[in-house]
């Protein structure tokens, strides 16, 4: 197990296979989408193979696969299938929007992937395609019904817009009330791509809890697990658990277990950071296996301790991101 300069292990890598994506929700990327990385920008499957074996090899044990929308790029399945084989990563979960996943839920259960988060911040289509640009909440419904299904545990994340959200986070929330799911509420963060201004959030985690509260009075505190954004509740005799997400007020710096690589092959070791090491040049280059973990090991141990601290250094660089190039 490795450790941080701030003494945090260091065990879950957030994977981002793809800058594109099929919606384009407003608070990750403007209506005309972003300039897509081109296929030689992107890491290859052979590249993240062979960084997943060093990954492993420094202890990283737990993969996310996200994006953009993972299912959009080709062959995904095959490379999951590949990811599952190295020896060390225990545990592959996967993050999508549901809407091309139906085809793939089958597959997904054979390669022992048992968790995944549907993104989903509605459940009226018109607001879905307000927020979206897309008509396809049908779809996502779809799939989260067939995840259900196939027994996947399943955590829906719900950002929580800068605007009137009460039509949103009561009926979503009530979703756990006959459904085994977590519906998680996110605060908004500043990483739009430049579609909109990023201000800090109007309905913080403070102000979706008192929302919640006005429903539901006897929502419970529930107990966090070890490393995990969410403050955890539960409405008294309903199946699903909620969570809040505090990622703009950043609560939960202090147990940070969490890497990202980006689509392009940049380490971040905060989501709010600029990145902190081009991988992708250093595979490029020539460097071996040894090598790129010597260069892993010093940035693991020259992280900011917090995303405010990592924030105002990005900013002194200055540079605005979407999530899609974050991967969440
Ligand atoms: N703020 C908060 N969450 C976001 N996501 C995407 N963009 C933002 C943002 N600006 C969420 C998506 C997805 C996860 C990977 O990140 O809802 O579920
Ligand atoms: Fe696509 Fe996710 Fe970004 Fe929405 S938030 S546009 S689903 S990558």
């Amino acid at each position: 197990m490795i450790f941080d300069n701030h003494n945090r292990p260091i065990n879950y890598l957030r994977l981002a296979v793809t800058d594109r994506c099929n919606l384009r929700c407003s608070y990750c990327m403007p209506e005309h989408g972003l300039d897509w990385l081109s296929r030689s920008a992107l890491l290859s499957y052979e590249e993240l193979l062979r960084l997943c074996h060093i990954f492993a090899g420094l202890g990283i044990d737990k993969v996310r696969i996200t994006g953009g929308e993972p299912f959009v790029r080709k062959d995904l399945i095959k490379f999951l299938d590949s990811l599952s084989n190295i020896e060390g990563i225990k545990q592959i979960n996967l993050t999508t929007n549901g809407v091309a996943s139906l085809p793939f839920i089958p597959r997904l259960k054979e390669l022992g992937i048992r968790s995944v988060n549907l993104s989903l911040d509605t459940l009226d289509r018109e607001r879905f395609f307000e927020i979206t640009r897309r008509d396809e909440l049908p779809a996502v419904l779809k799939t989260l019904d067939a995840l259900i299904e196939q027994q996947f545990h399943v955590k829906i994340n719900a950002v929580v817009l800068n605007g009137n959200n009460d039509a949103d986070i009561i009926p979503m929330a009530e979703l756990t009330k006959n459904l085994p799911v977590d519906v998680r509420f996110i605060e908004e963060m500043p990483f739009n791509g430049g579609d909109h201004e990023a201000t800090s959030p109007v309905w913080d985690h403070r102000k979706i809890l008192e929302q919640l509260q006005s429903s539901w009075p006897d929502i419970q505190k529930l107990t966090d697990p070890p490393n995990s954004t969410a403050f955890h509740y539960q409405i008294p005799g309903f199946k699903g658990k909620i969570g809040i997400i505090a990622a703009w007020t950043r609560s939960f710096c202090g147990s940070c277990n969490r890497i990202r690589l980006t689509p392009q092959g940049m380490l971040k070791t905060c989501l709010y950071d600029n990145g902190v090491l081009n991988i992708r040049d250093a595979i490029r280059s020539g460097n071996s296996n040894d090598q790129i973990a010597e260069k892993l090991m010093i940035a693991f141990r020259s992280r900011h301790e917090n995303g405010w601290e990592a924030e105002a250094a990005a900013k002194a660089e200055g540079s605005f991101e979407s999530m899609a190039m974050i991967g969440g």
